[in-house]
């Protein structure tokens, strides 16, 4: 298996230690950066914003975006990019999957041969209680590409959070597929707090199984896992 493991009790360092990831890539010559929301990735990209790295020769593709909800609602990703990120480190193109387009599917389509033309430099993943990766729920094929999916009522219900009630959390979105994350050379994962355990601990384990999509991962040849769990 080639997934390396660091355990970093102290949140900051973890976080330093992500953006000496990233820093690393860049000065040897990563131009394509796979980015990823969530709250996991708010203290990166503090850190990022804060630094004098420059994305401005850099693409970025995101990993997904909320079906149903325009782009400028403050719950798009296209919004939590913005704010936590692109304003301040400007990168020469952004892509998201958009959304709002009349036909979801078309769209899926056109992100995915978006993504074959790239050479993903590397992959910013979190991980969900359920260890889905981008919103690729338990059961979602390996093999899947970038597609719609309806997302399941954990999701939902851990995403409520940042709406005003469930009933505005979205019900689909565009999410690469898992084989789309694969294919990026190199993949850093960050996993903070103990509701990530089950789903680290199935990684470390290396059982690979479609139930938990994170262990994917076991697959891939250039995996670091930073996680402030002892489960190594
Ligand atoms: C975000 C994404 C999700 C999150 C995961 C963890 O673009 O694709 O897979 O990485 O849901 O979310 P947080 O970081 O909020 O715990």
């Amino acid at each position: 298996m080639a997934i390396k493991f660091e355990v970093w009790q102290n949140p900051d360092e973890l976080y330093n230690r992500a953006v000496d990831v990233i820093s690393t890539q860049l000065q040897d010559g990563a131009t394509t950066f796979g980015l990823a929301t969530g709250g996991t990735m708010i203290p990166l990209y503090k850190k990022l914003r804060n630094s004098s790295l420059d994305f401005s020769h850099c693409q970025s593709v995101n990993l997904d975006e909320y079906v149903g909800i325009p782009q400028d609602h403050s719950e798009s990703y296209y919004t939590f990019m913005k704010n936590q990120l692109f304003e301040a480190k400007p990168f020469q193109t952004t892509n998201l999957p958009n959304g709002e387009a009349t036909d979801v599917h078309e769209e899926a389509n056109r992100y995915e041969s978006l993504l074959k033309s790239l050479n993903l430099d590397v992959q910013l993943l979190g991980v969900g209680e359920n260890g889905h990766i981008g919103f690729n729920e338990p059961s979602t094929p390996f093999a899947s590409e970038t597609h719609v999916v309806e997302l399941t009522s954990s999701t939902r219900e851990a995403n409520a959070r940042f709406f005003n009630s469930i009933d505005e959390v979205p019900k689909e979105a565009i999410t690469m597929g898992i084989s789309s994350i694969l294919r990026a050379n190199c993949i850093l994962l960050i996993a903070v707090g103990e509701k990530k355990r089950a789903a680290i601990e199935a990684l470390v384990k290396g059982e690979v199984t479609e139930d938990i999509p994170v262990t994917s991962l076991c697959n891939h040849p250039n995996v670091i896992v930073l996680t402030d769990l002892n489960v190594i």
